[in-house]
């Protein structure tokens, strides 16, 4: 039974993709190590948390001793770096657990599986990398990494650190860069979540500046179905970008979100627009594609309205997010609207 190390695997990306590999394989070991911030909640592994193939450690990434205890006690063939601080408006806010977290984080699991030696190192990294497009083109991995916000930044340093792991020690280090995910378990602070959560309590939504900010989208299942490839057969020292070439203006998904719901337009409210502000991101994923075989199996209207069923049916999840300190974030960031 192979072991995979997964960071952040409460989290929304990566507890979708334990549920997913838990649900789906049994030959993977899958230990969890997440530090719990804001954004990670055992609720999303609740059907897997007794699993035999699965073990959950409470812990920091940038916590050196516990990261080499850990590769000592299970030697692990794979680790599949999820955890992070993911969030660009968090960043603008105060950027050092960014630095921290996703820089230093990283390191720090590159320098143990230097140490120990493994089989994949997959660093799960983001278009965002690649900075800002203008109204035509897509970024491809030969775009040239140019990052705009904190967030971003340090995604890419970190994108920097593990390459230059395979250039120097020989690591098989393999990146991906996906585009906007939606789903399951997503934290209410990005766009889909808020929007659904906003119109079913009657809420404004903020839409910051114009509206016509351009986002890829990709369910989260065809994302983790693409890092379960890669893990596999993806060539050591290769970056691989995934997307599933859906394009949508931000007010768009705002209004389909509202017409799903059969909630009025008019709680649309245009706000400041965020500072640094990307314009445009789209992916060319024909390299996934050809070389690995990977495909988007979800097609975007269904994976939205099953989405949104989601949020509809797991209030619960949803209310116990939205008090304390959520309460404090979001009044800092969109004051009492
Ligand atoms: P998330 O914020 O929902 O989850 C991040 C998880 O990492 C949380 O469970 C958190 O507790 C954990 N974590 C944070 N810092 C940690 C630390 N120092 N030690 C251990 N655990 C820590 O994020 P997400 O949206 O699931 O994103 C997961 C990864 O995918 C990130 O690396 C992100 O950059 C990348 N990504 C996200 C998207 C997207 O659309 N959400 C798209 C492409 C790439
Ligand atoms: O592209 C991949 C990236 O997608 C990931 O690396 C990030 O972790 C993830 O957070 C996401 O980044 P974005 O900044 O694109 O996602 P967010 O959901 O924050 O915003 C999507 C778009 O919606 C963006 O143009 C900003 C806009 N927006 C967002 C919020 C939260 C609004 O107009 N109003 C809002 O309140």
């Amino acid at each position: 039974m192979k072991k995979i190390l997964v960071t952040g695997g409460a989290g929304f990306i990566g507890s979708n993709f334990v549920n997913y590999i838990l649900t789906n394989r049994d030959d993977l070991f899958l230990v969890n190590l997440d530090k719990l911030t804001y954004a990670g909640n055992l609720e999303n592994l609740k059907e897997v948390e007794n699993h035999k193939n699965y073990s959950f450690i409470k812990g920091d990434i940038t916590n050196n001793e516990l990261v080499d205890y850990l590769f000592k006690k299970y030697s692990f063939n794979y680790v599949i770096n999820f955890a992070a601080e993911s969030h660009v408006d968090r960043s603008i806010l105060g950027s050092e657990v960014f630095f921290r977290s996703n820089v230093v984080g990283t390191n720090v699991l590159l320098e143990a599986s230097r140490r120990y030696g493994i089989e994949k190192f997959v660093q799960i990294s983001t278009d965002e990398v690649y900075g800002s497009l203008g109204p035509t083109g897509l970024f491809t991995e030969t775009t040239p990494v140019s990052p705009n916000s904190p967030y971003s930044s340090s995604k890419a340093a970190s994108d920097l650190m593990a390459l230059s792991f395979f250039h120097t020690f020989g690591l098989p280090v393999v990146i991906t860069r996906c585009s906007n995910n939606y789903g399951p378990f997503q934290f209410p602070e990005k766009l889909i979540p808020l929007m659904i959560i906003n119109s079913l309590n009657g809420k404004k939504l903020p839409v910051y500046g114009d509206g016509l900010n351009v986002r890829d989208w990709v369910y989260v299942i065809d994302h983790n179905r693409a890092v379960e490839i890669v893990l596999e057969q993806g060539k050591a020292g290769e970056v691989y970008n995934i997307g599933a070439s859906r394009e949508m203006k931000n007010i768009n998904i705002v209004k389909l979100i509202l017409s799903k719901l059969t909630k009025p337009e008019g709680l649309i409210e245009y706000v400041k627009d965020r500072p640094g502000h990307d314009r445009r991101y789209a992916i060319d994923s024909s390299k996934i594609q050809n070389e690995l075989g990977w495909k988007p199996e979800f097609d975007f209207e269904n994976a939205i309205n099953e989405t949104i069923e989601w949020y509809l049916k797991n209030k619960n999840w949803w209310q116990g997010i939205i008090t304390g300190e959520y309460q404090k974030y979001y009044k800092t960031l969109y004051g009492d609207r």
